[in-house]
């Protein structure tokens, strides 16, 4: 117990920091459940003067302070569970919202490496499913477990006060509580461990295969993508009757057990006992009956907001391992000089991680501000590699690579990489309208700028010829585009940038020779003053260049 509520602690310790101006909430929530802690304990004297006074004394007069006294707690405590319950979603939403925030941007400040091994299933049950755990925090895990500790230490010392006898015989429920919940939560916490891995592993696999559809319909592979899919279901299912079995044990079963046996049997067979002796009057075994419940529901709030702590811990663990984790500086590091983006490799070697074979050995190349630099090489050469060293994607195992004359360890990369301009054979459009996917070149570019990069790219005039122009929406991942139309709109939007280095990273490998001279002509636009760097197996794109550089890795 001692161990759960230092783990408690860490968790809300954590989430302080992004409750700032909702605190009062939590305040809120609090008082409020304190008088409704202090009500619950006044509604049974007003049913002991009931008993006691107006049924077995014949004080009718009594009867409306009885009755007052009632609906007066009733309307009381319907407010405050009203206001609970308001003060609980604001503090909630709020927490989850600056929490989801910090979530989203510490994935766009991880360190490069870190993108390959985990993939959007992992993201998902980050936002999703370990946030949601933020709600027990606002109450259930904190409020309700302290004032359930409370009423339980409260209804104890009353019930000992009414009949020390009884309640010593109801005490025995106390440990037999913690040890079946205790027991019960870790066989929960490991199948909701097992399950997050397997629920984020569907994840990613669910949307690799709607994202593949064409791959999937063409390969025929409909089949045993299905058993796939089947196999996740089951497993799913497997773990909900498994799960449903420990749920329903300790949540509904034990305390069924509890009840019936303590209460019901136990409580008014010993009760009618001591009544009989003279040792009890009714009233008090009455009393007693409620207290007791209200004792029973406490430690039911104790143990099982322990149980439930212990059962989740797969995912706040989750949580915390985000919220601590340090964003890589953004911005920081040595800004750059105003002219001159000479790119350096002095020596390098690159050898992926895990990986014994080395891409690049002592590797050393110079590419001058202005220069066209065509890099040719077999595939598999490493000519992707370069770029993504020359880019500050991947860092060199050994030796230098500089930009401007700054070691790229110490550059700022947003700095270097707005100066930076990429295009890849893959696609790198967002599934919005062409302008959108040009306005990510240059926010708040006017309509002028846009179509004049747009001349550039040589692609004007495939846009005013659509119904929708600008406004038009490319699809999944640019599927209404043809590949050479794609790869101009991402030179427009370079255009639109304007920035000093463009790199081609077998921008036109997968185009028809009609298509690649177009882009080509887009290339040709390109200002003299800008480097240009072509990744590409043709020889025709050579002669966009000054010079050719071969990788033989
Ligand atoms: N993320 C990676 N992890 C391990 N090996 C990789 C990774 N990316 C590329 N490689 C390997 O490094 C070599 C060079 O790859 P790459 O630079 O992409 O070649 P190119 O662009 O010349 O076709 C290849 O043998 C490739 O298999
Ligand atoms: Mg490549």
């Amino acid at each position: 117990m001692a161990g759960k509520m230092a783990y408690r602690l860490k968790v809300v310790r954590s989430l302080m920091p992004y409750t700032k101006g909702v605190k009062r909430f939590f305040i809120l929530i609090f008082i409020s459940s304190m008088i409704s802690m202090a009500l619950g304990f006044a509604g049974p004297l007003f049913y002991r003067l009931f008993i006691d006074r107006v049924i077995l004394g014949g004080c009718f007069g009594q009867m409306p302070l009885v009755a007052g006294g009632y609906l007066g707690i009733f309307f009381l405590d319907a407010l405050l569970a009203y206001a609970r319950k308001y003060a609980s979603y604001a503090l909630v939403n709020t927490t989850a919202y600056r929490v989801k925030e910090k979530i989203w941007q510490g994935f766009f400040a991880r360190p490069f490496e870190s993108y390959e091994s985990e993939g959007i299933g992992d993201m998902k049950m980050r936002l999703e499913d370990d946030t949601a755990q933020i709600e027990r925090f606002a109450g259930y895990q904190t409020i309700d477990y302290l004032i359930s500790v409370a009423t339980l230490l409260g209804s104890a010392l009353l019930l000992f006060a009414i009949e020390w006898r009884l309640a010593l015989f109801s005490a025995i429920a106390i440990p037999l509580t913690f040890w079946a919940g205790g027991a019960l939560s870790e066989k929960e916490r490991r199948l909701n461990d097992a399950n997050r891995e397997t629920r984020q592993v569907f994840s990613s696999w669910l949307h690799a295969s709607v994202q593949g559809w064409r791959e999937v319909r063409t390969l025929g592979i409909g089949l045993s993508q299905e058993r796939k899919c089947l196999w996740f279901l089951h497993r799913f299912a497997l773990f909900n009757a498994k799960w449903i079995n420990y749920w329903t044990a300790r949540v509904l079963a034990l305390p069924q057990i509890k009840e019936e046996l303590f209460q019901q049997f136990g409580l008014y067979f010993l009760g009618g006992l001591l009544i009989i002796q003279g040792r009890m009057g009714i009233g008090s075994l009455l009393v007693f009956v409620m207290y007791h419940g209200m004792l029973s529901d406490a430690l039911e709030t104790v143990s099982g907001t322990d149980a439930e702590l212990w059962a989740n811990k797969p995912f706040t663990d989750r949580l915390l391992e985000e919220l601590g984790r340090k964003a890589q500086p953004q911005g920081e590091g040595r800004a750059l000089p105003d002219e001159g983006n000479e790119t350096v490799f002095e020596q390098v070697s690159f050898a992926y991680p895990g990986m014994e074979r080395e891409v690049l050995h002592d590797f050393d190349l110079t590419i001058k501000k202005g220069e066209r630099v065509a890099i040719m090489g077999r595939s598999g050469s490493g000519k992707t590699t370069v770029l993504k060293l020359m880019t500050g994607l991947l860092r060199p195992t050994r030796g230098r690579v500089s930009f401007g004359g700054v070691d790229l360890e110490e550059i700022s990369l947003p700095a270097m990489h707005a100066r930076i301009g990429f295009v890849m054979q893959e696609n790198m459009l967002f599934n919005t309208t062409i302008r959108e996917n040009l306005l990510y070149g240059k926010d708040g570019a006017s309509e002028e700028e846009m179509m004049d990069a747009c001349r550039k790219a040589y692609i004007y005039e495939f846009i005013v010829g659509l119904p929708e122009g600008l406004d038009t929406v490319i699809g999944e991942r640019g599927v209404k585009l043809s590949g050479g139309q794609r790869q101009r709109i991402v030179l427009a939007r370079l255009f639109l940038r304007d920035v000093e280095v463009f790199v081609l990273d077998e921008a036109t490998s997968a185009l028809d020779q009609y298509s690649e001279s177009i882009v080509y002509d887009a290339i040709r636009n390109i200002p003299e003053d800008k480097t240009v760097i072509i990744v590409a197996h043709r020889e025709s794109s050579v002669a966009l260049c000054d010079r050719r550089v071969e990788i033989t890795g």
